[in-house]
């Protein structure tokens, strides 16, 4: 049986990061799911559909095959699919298309790994329940929204950081409040507030945890 970590957290709190260092660090594969549901938004946006509808969107997510995906694709990235993102992954059928994907990846990591690190919004509540360790990761809003125009502006796009600030807080109600795996710690997890803490530091707290 596979090792699972499960990350969640609200964007730009650091999760991300953390689960690529742990997967790194303990040789297991890494998921972030966050471009499952990014990659729905942005071939919704390629076939000029609209985000709300619920079938067209769960149409394209039962297409996805992890192993065929390109998830080195700029457009996966960029603010626009991320708000995309947030709308698609709102409609239960799009979140049941992807379910499987994401517990097939948990339970057999490609490359034989021993263990597999999956970041997300639901990871530790739907997705893997009984993952081996859960992280919910989080941080002050103002904090993470000057990390993202910070993010944002190294890529070469003036971000404004009150326009980054308004942006995310609609994203968080929006993942928050939906009714299907809305963001939320489970409740045996282990909450990590990045708002004072470096990368390194929440790194070295998170594997002594799971040491
Ligand atoms: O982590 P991210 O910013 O790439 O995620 C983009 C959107 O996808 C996020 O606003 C909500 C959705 N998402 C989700 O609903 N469940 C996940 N496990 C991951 C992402």
């Amino acid at each position: 049986m596979s090792i699972v970590i499960a990350v969640d957290g609200p964007a730009a709190s650091g999760k991300g990061t953390l689960a690529r260092r742990l997967a790194a660090e303990l040789g297991y594969a890494y998921l972030d799911t966050g471009l499952l549901y990014r990659a729905v938004g942005v071939e919704i946006l390629r076939v000029a559909a609209d985000p709300a509808d619920e079938a067209i969107a769960a149409d394209i997510a039962r297409e996805f095959c992890i192993s065929e995906m390109n998830f080195a694709d700029p457009a996966l990235r960029n603010e626009t699919s991320g708000h995309v993102a947030a709308v698609v992954a709102t409609h239960a059928n799009v979140r049941a298309a992807l379910v499987g994907l994401q517990r097939e990846f948990a339970r057999n990591p490609p490359g034989s790994a021993p263990g597999a690190v999956l970041d997300g919004r639901d990871i530790g509540t739907i997705i893997c329940p009984g993952a081996d360790y859960k992280f919910f990761v989080d941080a002050a809003i103002e904090v993470r929204a000057g990390r993202r125009a910070k993010e944002l502006r190294e890529k070469g796009d003036p971000s404004i950081y009150s326009r980054v600030l308004h942006d995310m807080k609609e994203r968080d109600l929006r993942d928050r409040t939906r009714k299907i795996a809305p963001l939320a710690p489970a409740a045996d997890a282990s909450v990590i507030d990045t708002t004072n803490l470096s990368a390194d530091a929440a790194f070295a707290l998170a594997m002594s945890l799971i040491k």
